[in-house]
């Protein structure tokens, strides 16, 4: 079932380089999505430049000029809902959102990160992963919930860890799957073929492994991606 274009509101924090996936996924009809803003809560984010460029609205939320949380996130959803998105999509978005937030937008916020969910949540993923020794190592894009990191798993996306590979190196391989499944997933939600059913992701109205759809990375197996 189609349901597309879906309006869709970005929110990042700096270089905006999943945002720029998207950018370029909606751009060229590979996803049937209109992004009516990109929002950051950094005013110097390099994204918001990106997105501009490329024609879409922006806006900056200093969270710095808020009291505390609640206050930021209230003004956060007043600039998001002139919008009406479909959708919320954060990309890179570096700030925790509060549970009136995240309820706010319950089943239509989505994320991206990097590192196979449940292994390392939280920040320095890459770090960490090579600190505890991995064999794999990739990215998650899942639905929000109340705890951070925790929320349904809609597609995971792996690559072998090589021998003596630094932080660096293997943020840029796991950078480029974050690319390749955050527009698809967003793109399967535009389509109407996502959904949820007690806690479990659906893709076309079939459960999905608790990890989501797998897609392997260059060094990968081979398996055979769903479009
Ligand atoms: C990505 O690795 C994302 O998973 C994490 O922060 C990074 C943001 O990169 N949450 P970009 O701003 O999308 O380039």
């Amino acid at each position: 079932m189609t349901i597309g274009p879906l309006d869709i509101v970005i929110l990042i924090s700096g270089r905006g380089s999943n945002m720029e996936a998207i950018i370029d996924a909606a751009h060229n009809h590979r996803i049937a999505v209109d992004i009516r803003a990109v929002i950051s809560n950094e005013p110097d984010a390099a994204g918001l430049e990106t997105a501009h460029q490329a024609g879409i609205d922006t806006q900056a939320l200093d969270h710095r000029l808020f009291d505390n949380r609640d206050a930021f996130d209230a003004a956060l959803i007043g600039l998001i809902d002139r919008h009406q998105p479909g959708l919320v999509v954060l990309a890179g978005f570096m700030r925790l959102l509060g549970k009136p937030f995240v309820q706010h937008y319950a089943g239509r916020l989505m994320n991206i990160h990097p590192a196979l969910l449940p292994a390392f949540p939280g920040l320095n993923t890459h770090e960490r992963a090579l600190a505890a020794g991995v064999a794999r190592h990739g990215a998650t894009v899942h639905w929000v919930t109340d705890d951070v990191d925790a929320g349904p798993i809609i597609i995971q996306a792996a690559v072998d860890v090589k021998t003596g590979e630094s932080a660096p190196d293997l943020a840029v391989r796991v950078l480029e799957l974050e690319h390749r499944i955050y527009s698809k997933a967003v793109g399967w939600f535009a389509d109407g073929r996502l959904s949820i059913e007690s806690g479990n992701v659906l893709l076309d109205g079939k459960q999905q492994p608790q990890q989501g759809l797998m897609i392997e990375g260059s060094s990968g197996d081979g398996k055979t991606e769903t479009d």
